[in-house]
């Protein structure tokens, strides 16, 4: 059932307003090929929503907003120690770490707490500490827009990069993700090489860790930089981290000494935008209700009320004033709609 002017405040983790003019929530496969079959006719513009936690939204949605539902998880496969665990898209994605965990499969624990949809995990390739949704992926189905038949994306196909697939590129609004599958395994070599883990675990005076130490480990880190969006909102990283040449590099790092940087290879240098937007003075500055989280630079937050259109443009201020202070142009990690 298609409903009229709906506030999407509670469908995004920023809590922004914004009024859907038409909006519908599909739980089944069936349910989401009638809202399109419909939408042929209707021909408005489409917006799916998972968890809502990779969008800005800077005005009100004049076209169709459909909110996956889709639930479920399941084994469905067994490869020596590796099994495949298949999750539909609207599933919560910390409950999905949380069922691996559980059934002690290990390749997505340092990816615990990410705010999201399971659904939008593979259009983003999420990625933190180390580990990448495309390191632990084996296949996901999508339904084609236009033929509304359901076709299967193996790793290839999805074009991971960072923080970047396929489905924000070329395939951009022409499917709806349906579920993921990953090959996940019972002999899992952890991977802890992270600093803020290890430091972590030594904390927690662990030396030999299981998959749910490390969850743990990764949780508490998270929980003492990353605002939860339940009370402040926010969508994570705004900005992504930029690439840059070896020469440009050089002479950054005789100006900034400092500077918080991971060679790539021989030539590339990616710096970290926190340490950049954090070293221009820009950490913890709120304007009214709205600004740069204090303990993480690359996190705009709405302590309540904002509106879109400010955050937008605060990040426009800071996109200007990166380019002035470093000649680095930083990109935005968040869809803006
Ligand atoms: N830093 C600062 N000031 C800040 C923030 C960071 O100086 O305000 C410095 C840190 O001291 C460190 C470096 O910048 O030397 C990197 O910081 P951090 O390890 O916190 O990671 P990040 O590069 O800021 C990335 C991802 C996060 C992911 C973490 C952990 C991006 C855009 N962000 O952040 O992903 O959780 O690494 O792996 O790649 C997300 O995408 O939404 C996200 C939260």
């Amino acid at each position: 059932m298609i409903q009229s002017n709906v506030n999407l405040q509670p469908h995004n983790t920023f809590g922004l307003e914004s009024i859907a003019k038409n909006f519908a929530t599909f739980g089944t496969i069936d349910e989401l090929k009638a809202l399109l079959l419909h939408n042929q006719t209707a021909q408005h513009e489409l917006l799916v929503l998972g968890g809502g936690s990779n969008i800005l939204l800077t005005q009100d949605f004049d076209g169709l907003v459909l909110k996956n539902d889709l639930k479920g998880i399941e084994m469905i496969g067994e490869d020596g120690n590796d099994r495949l665990v298949k999750a539909s898209a609207g599933e919560n994605w910390h409950d999905f770490v949380l069922y691996a965990i559980e059934h002690n499969l290990g390749g997505i624990e340092n990816l615990s707490l990410i705010p999201g949809s399971v659904g939008a995990s593979p259009m983003q390739n999420i990625g933190a500490y180390g580990v990448e949704i495309k390191d632990v992926f084996h296949e996901l189905e999508a339904l084609n827009i236009e033929t509304l038949a359901i076709e299967k994306f193996d790793s290839k196909m999805c074009s991971f990069g960072y923080r970047e697939s396929v489905f924000k590129r070329t395939l951009k609004g022409k499917y709806v993700i349906l579920s993921m599958t990953l090959r996940l395994s019972k002999d899992h070599q952890l991977n802890t090489s992270y600093g803020a883990i290890e430091n972590q675990l030594a904390e927690m005076n662990i030396d030999n860790p299981t998959i749910k130490n490390v969850s743990d480990a990764v949780i508490t880190i998270r929980q003492s930089k990353l605002p939860d969006p339940k009370k402040i909102g926010n969508s994570g990283s705004f900005f992504k981290n930029p690439v840059i040449g070896k020469a440009q590099f050089d002479a950054l790092k005789a100006k900034f000494p400092t500077i918080a940087n991971y060679p790539i290879d021989e030539n590339h240098i990616k710096l970290a935008a926190g340490w950049l937007i954090d070293n221009a003075g820009w950490k913890g500055k709120r304007i009214d209700n709205y600004g740069v989280h204090k303990n993480q630079a690359l996190v705009l937050v709405n302590y309540g009320g904002a509106k879109g259109r400010d955050i937008y443009n605060l990040s426009e201020a800071i996109l200007e004033s990166i380019s002035a202070t470093y000649g680095v142009d930083l990109e935005r990690e968040v869809n803006i709609i």
